[in-house]
């Protein structure tokens, strides 16, 4: 039992050497106060319970639920940002040991530093994940990541100088520059409009094609999960959520949107995922 981020040595045995992700019975519970007419009274949320996930590494996973399943709670247990209550989380056999530059981090809100240029934005990444950088190694990394994703000439530009879809690529360099061997991603298209979404949707598959890591994305849409992912994790509705049904998606890569959306595979499993979104979707609202 691990139930705090600590370092460990304990390693699988040979025939799991493939996994990259191994979740075992994982629950976190969340302490939440509520106020009666006296007094202040703390009560336990269970957000997720015996969640087992395996992920096999260099696959696409996408994780998919009604909100506020806990697909968040999930993807900041395995970056090591939160602590969970009980369960075990291996990381390459290892026992997750809290943050590491082997994780790269895509979040919602892009999270870059408001007071740093695109360029510092990753260069202050890599300066902690990689300190045996010199400055200039450090630069050319960031200029090398940010042509990358179409961002050269904006390298000195400050956040508040550049669109959401460039900030939302600024924050994909960064988390790509640390050469991460898993990229975990808390719907990192879900506030941009339908043409940049599309756009980089297929930039970051496109990447991601290239050069291989074991990816988790956090998604809404059931077509973003179908045309990136290897397998889709559907997440019953909390409280107490767990995985409810993990789908295959067997289409040929490389995978372009417009030959994609018309296999019938696609086609077949993007209405079993409705079916699966809408029953969980109703649960919430029956239960609230
Ligand atoms: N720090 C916290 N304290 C108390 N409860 C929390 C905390 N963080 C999350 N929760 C609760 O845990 C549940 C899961 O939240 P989470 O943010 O993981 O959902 P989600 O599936 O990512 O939702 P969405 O799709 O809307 O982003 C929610 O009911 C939320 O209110
Ligand atoms: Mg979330």
């Amino acid at each position: 039992m691990n139930a705090n981020p600590i370092v460990s040595d304990e390693t699988f045995s040979e025939k799991e050497e493939d996994s990259h992700v191994k979740i075992v019975n994982l629950q976190k519970v969340f302490p939440v106060s509520r106020a009666t007419l006296f007094n202040k009274k703390i009560e336990n949320y269970i957000a997720l319970d015996g969640i087992n996930l395996d992920i096999k590494k260099n696959t696409f996973v996408s994780l998919i639920g009604p909100s506020g399943c806990g697909k968040s709670t999930l993807l900041n247990l395995l970056a090591g940002l939160d602590s969970f209550t009980s369960g075990e989380i291996f990381i390459e056999g290892k026992h997750l040991t809290g943050p590491g530059p082997d994780r790269g981090v895509i979040f919602q809100n892009y999270a870059l530093m408001p007071w740093l240029t695109a360029a510092g934005n990753i260069d202050y990444a890599l300066e902690t994940a990689c300190p045996e950088l010199s400055p200039s190694q450090r630069r050319e990394k960031s200029r090398y990541f940010l042509n990358m994703v179409g961002l050269e000439r904006s390298m000195d530009k400050f956040p508040r100088q550049i669109s959401g879809g460039m900030k939302q690529r600024v924050a994909i360099a960064r988390a790509l520059s640390i050469n991460p061997t898993m990229l975990l991603m808390d719907e990192p298209f879900g506030a941009l409009d339908a043409l940049t979404r599309s756009y980089l949707q297929e930039e970051v598959l496109k990447i991601w094609e290239k050069n291989r890591v074991t990816a988790l994305l956090i998604t809404h849409s059931i077509e973003e999960a179908l045309l990136m992912s290897d397998k889709i994790v559907l997440m019953s509705s909390g409280p107490s959520a767990n995985i409810a049904d993990i789908i295959d998606v067997p289409l040929p890569r490389p995978r372009i949107r417009k030959i994609i959306e018309k296999n019938s595979l696609f086609i077949d499993i993007k209405l079993k995922l409705e079916e699966h979104l809408l029953r969980e979707t109703r649960a919430v609202e029956e239960s609230s």
